[in-house]
This record gives C-alpha cells, structure tokens and sequence, in this order.
C-alpha cells in the first residue's frame, strides 16, 4: 500500500500546487521531523524555503555546527543563528523546569520571530509536526505537551500571520524515517535518538550557567559516542546524561574531591509513553564511568538510572 516514493511524489506535487510562488519559512532542530519536512517541501520549492536553525546553547557538543554543516550539504537554505547568550540571560537563576521551558519557548519565538521579519513577504510556516504531536497536543499531558503546543503545533505568536504547512501530519515516526531514507537524507539526522526541545536545560538539575552545560555536554558527548562505537547506539530508544546538583566525595591521587554526581540515562521504548532502562553491559558502563571521571573536571561519580516509566519519565525534569 504505502510507500515514502509515492508519498513523496504525491507531497511535493501537492505542496508545488499549495504554495506556488510563495515563500516559506521553517524552523530545523537537527531533528528528524523538522528534517524531512524541510527536505520535501525543498523538493517542492528550493530556494524559497527559508530554513532557521537556532543554536540556544542547550545543544550537544558541536551539534550546532555538525548539522549545520549537513543541511547545507543537503542543499537546503539555511541560517544558522547563534542566539546561546539570549537563551542563557533568559534562564539566569530559574530552577523550576516548567519556568525553564517556558522561557526558552519563549526566547524560541522571540528569536524565530526576529530572523522570519527579516525574510521579505513570507507567507507560510512549515512544520514538523507528525501525526503524534497533532494527536498529543490536544490530550491533556504534562509538561512535554506544554511545550510542544510552543514548537510543534500550532502555537504562533499572533503577531506572525503565516499560514500554516504541516507535510509529515499524517505521519507515524517509522514512515517519518523511510521518508527520509528515500529522500537520502544523512543517516546521522535519521537514525537520532529523539532530543526534546529545552535540550540540556532540563538535564541540568537547579539552575543553568554556560559552564554546566559545558560540564554536561563533555558527558554526554562520552556516553553517546561510546555506545556509538560499541554498537550499541542503535539498540538504545534515547540516550543522555544528567548533571545533578549532588556533590559527593571522592579521592583523585592523594587528594581528597568534592564534586558532582551525573547520572546516565538510556531506555528502550516504541513512542516515548512508556519505557523501560536498558539493560547496558556492565563492562561497558564501567569503561564510560572510567572515561567520564578521568576526563571531565567537575564531576567524581557517575550513578546509572535504573527506573522505568511509569512511574520514574524518561527525563528528570
Ligand atoms: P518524559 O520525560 O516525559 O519524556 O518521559 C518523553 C519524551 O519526551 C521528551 N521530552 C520533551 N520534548 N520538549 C520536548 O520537545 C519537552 O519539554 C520535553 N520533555 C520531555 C523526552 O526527551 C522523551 O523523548
């Protein structure tokens, strides 16, 4: 029955007859959704697809630029913003996760806005949205919902009176994905774990500041890359590290440390809804603690989560 040639053909046949001459403007995340849907309606009208990637300071390590990097191999038109410092004012002393999303929502929009008046006479924004954003922004949800409603549907500031794209809306994730294959897209945006939005901010327990996050994503970078070499990236749903406010003692040669605790997180699941911890090999996660201590100033131990949703979410925050 399906499949992504005849989707492809028929979308970017229908997205040509829909906006015609017009310009588009779309948001990437680095994401597969975002992805995609720049990937086809590129297809559809090349140069008038005006593609925004926002670097918010919350990203993995050089994940601003590698990306970058890839979309423009891909041959779309992209500006690549760096809006890190914005995002960081904006989130100077909060720690409350829902405050921290709402404001980088909001900064999103504010600097999304700035960049879409810049582009003359655009008339449609293009998004990602697939059909289970369209069918969990109207369920009541808790906080993954709220911003959602921010970034995947809907959710225009009214002052921006663009008419609305959404190609992938009636798509599952794994159509999503061979879409993207048939449309050659690199295999290291498609076969990404998912990200959420607020990125590190919401694995750095308490408040942010640039040099967390620079701790956080020397983490990270060290799990993710290890379970890539190992093989074991694939078999993992998603993936990350969290930096807790805990400070524990340790001992580094004859000196006595007093630093913090991250945790390592990775989980299989299908959607997201439920998900269980992987059940990584012993010897691997040793090799990464080792890696992590040795390597990163700041932090002394490293725990595993072992808790499955539900009750425990897959982020902390
Ligand atoms: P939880 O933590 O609710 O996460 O089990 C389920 C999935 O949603 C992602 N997530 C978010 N994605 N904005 C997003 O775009 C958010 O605020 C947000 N919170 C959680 C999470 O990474 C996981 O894939």
């Amino acid at each position: 029955d399906w499949t992504s040639e005849q989707f492809i053909d028929s979308t970017v046949a229908e997205l040509k007859e829909q906006i015609g001459n017009d310009k588009v403007v779309l948001g990437l995340s680095g994401g597969v959704d975002s992805s995609v849907a720049a990937m086809l309606i590129h297809q559809a009208i090349g140069k008038n697809l005006y593609c925004i990637f926002v670097d918010n300071g919350l990203l993995r390590k050089d994940e601003f630029e590698t990306v970058l990097d890839s979309y423009k191999h891909m041959g779309l038109n992209v500006k690549g913003v760096d809006a890190k410092e914005k995002f960081y004012s904006a989130l100077a002393g909060l720690t409350d996760p829902e405050q921290k999303r709402k404001a980088i929502g909001r900064v999103f929009i504010e600097v999304f806005d700035d960049e879409a008046h810049q582009i003359e006479d655009v008339k449609w924004l293009a998004q990602g949205t697939i059909y289970p954003d369209v069918i969990e922004s109207v369920s009541v949800k808790g906080p993954s919902a709220t911003i959602k409603s921010h970034h995947n549907v809907g959710g225009l500031p009214d002052f921006m009176k663009l008419k609305i794209v959404e190609p992938l809306k009636a798509l599952f994730k794994d159509e999503v994905r061979l879409v993207g294959k048939a449309l050659q897209i690199d295999d290291i945006i498609i076969g990404r774990h998912p990200f959420p939005g607020p990125g590190l901010a919401i694995r750095i327990l308490g408040d942010i500041t640039p040099e967390k996050v620079h701790v956080l994503q020397q983490v990270d970078h060290i799990f993710i890359s290890n379970l890539k070499k190992s093989g074991l990236y694939d078999e993992v749903w998603q993936a990350g590290a969290i930096l807790t406010p805990v400070q524990s003692v340790g001992v580094m040669g004859d000196e006595r440390t007093y630093e913090n605790v991250v945790a390592l997180r990775a989980v299989t699941s299908v959607d997201g809804m439920t998900a269980d911890w992987s059940r990584l090999p012993y010897e691997f996660l040793a090799d990464v603690s080792n890696e992590i201590i040795n390597k990163v100033k700041g932090v002394n131990r490293v725990v595993y989560d072992i808790s499955s949703k539900p009750p425990a979410t897959i982020e902390w925050e």
